[in-house]
């Protein structure tokens, strides 16, 4: 059961697709008549909503995606720009040579590699965990830590800001799920207060959607008032904050602690593809024994474990990555700031730029793309205070006249009312 905080009705609880009437009864078998009919309107209430969707602004479509483009691209999570690292590729590249182009099956079952406990070995040591367990996405590290450390009789604190996979996590978990308002201790404090039994705070390190940092000192303090445990989920951390990138809870004092998990993705800063769940040796024997998106899922492909391994070799090496995706995410805030936009001051990499409605921001990021500039553009249901928003990516591979002609560009082309 999923309760929304009454301050906070978001994207914890988005509203099912409208049904436009009855679906009808698939007709079995081939043929025409009735049965027809029937296998037609099976899907009818889809163009409902997809005719909802236009009248609101909201339609996503897919753009092919070149080899070689000539835009400048915003958008992507590749902050350290190591995805299409000569390094990198040669990596995942050896390690799909050697270990072949899939994992064959779940880990459980086909067996787990040397390359996935050396990839566990070095990402538990660079982020200060005792242990760790790659998963195949981001998705599926959020899914297994939240469901597997929320189980029935326990309590999960989630913040409204939370991204879509740690939703899903709490709507999966058995555990009662207390929605609190955005970056707010007191309010987690206060949902944990009187409960007995187990209990997950659960939060992004740094939110996807305007890039600011949860207080994770203050969260842990609260967690630990209460003898609850602290989940964080730092997609946008690793590789971008603390010592070298170690991310956001190495940088909080955090990481190892007993009471604390924290995720990752492989495929933001490390360029590849995966996930990770970080914690203490015993959640993460717990996660092998009951996580279904480890259990019943096919291993991390040996050349997505490649790449993400010589991503963190690298980063080792050239440290000053991360202090340098940062600067230019301030660069970018400073420069669209004084052109008197609307822009969040970012904590990590990412740059978010308020647009006055869903339909001018899809607007105004098509102007940037004709410009030359790929930004993201981020609208409802993806945004928990329904104010759409231009998303720009700050990379460390940008050069500084990059990030110059990108300002220029989103200022040219943003709306008269921004
Ligand atoms: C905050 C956050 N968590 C989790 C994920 C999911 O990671 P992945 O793309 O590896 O599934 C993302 C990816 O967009 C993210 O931004």
């Amino acid at each position: 059961m999923h309760q929304d905080d009454a301050a906070s009705p978001l994207l914890h609880d988005v509203p099912a697709p409208p049904h436009d009437g009855p679906a009808g009864t698939p007709a079995p078998g081939g043929g025409t008549g009735p049965g027809a009919d029937a296998r037609t309107a099976a899907f009818g209430w889809i163009d409902a909503a997809r005719e909802q969707r236009r009248r609101a602004g909201l339609v996503r479509t897919l753009r092919p995606r070149p080899v070689e483009s000539p835009l400048l691209d915003l958008a992507s999570n590749d902050y350290l720009g190591l995805a299409r690292h000569p390094e990198v590729t040669r990596g995942a590249a050896q390690a799909a040579h050697r270990w072949g182009a899939g994992a064959t099956g779940s880990r459980l079952v086909s067996g787990s590699t040397e390359l996935h406990a050396r990839l566990e070995a070095e990402l538990a040591e660079f982020c200060g965990f005792e242990a760790a367990l790659v998963l195949s996405s981001g998705y599926a590290a959020n899914l297994a830590a939240v469901t597997a450390l929320g189980g029935p009789g326990g309590l999960i604190v989630s913040d409204a800001g939370n991204h879509a996979s740690l939703i899903d996590g709490c709507r999966l978990a058995r555990a009662r799920t207390v929605v609190v308002p955005h970056a707010e201790p007191d309010a987690v404090r206060k949902s944990l207060d009187g409960h007995a039994g187990p209990a997950l705070a659960v939060t992004d390190s740094v939110f996807s959607v305007d890039g600011d940092a949860a207080p994770l000192r203050s969260l842990a303090d609260a967690c630990r008032a209460h003898g609850a445990a602290l989940l964080v989920d730092d997609a946008h951390g690793l590789g971008v904050l603390g010592d070298g990138g170690r991310g956001a809870v190495h940088a909080a004092g955090l990481a190892g602690d007993p009471d604390v998990v924290a995720t990752a993705t492989l495929s933001k800063s490390l360029g590849s593809q995966g996930g990770v769940v970080l914690g203490p040796a015993r959640v993460i024997e717990h996660l092998v024994n009951t996580a279904r998106t480890f259990i019943f899922d096919t291993g991390l492909a040996p050349a997505a474990a490649g790449g993400a391994r010589t991503a963190l070799r690298l980063l080792r090496r050239e440290p000053e990555r991360a202090a340098q995706v940062r600067a230019v995410a301030a660069e970018l805030h400073q420069r669209l700031g004084a052109a008197g936009l609307t822009v969040v001051r970012p904590d990590a990499a990412v740059v978010s730029v308020r647009a006055p409605s869903p339909e001018l921001a899809v607007r105004w990021a098509a102007d940037c793309r004709d410009a030359g500039l790929v930004v993201g553009c981020f609208r409802p249901p993806s945004v928990p205070d329904g104010i759409s928003r231009l998303r720009l990516t700050a990379r460390a591979d940008l050069s500084p006249r990059q990030a110059r002609e990108a300002v220029r560009t989103v200022v040219r082309t943003a709306p008269a009312a921004c």
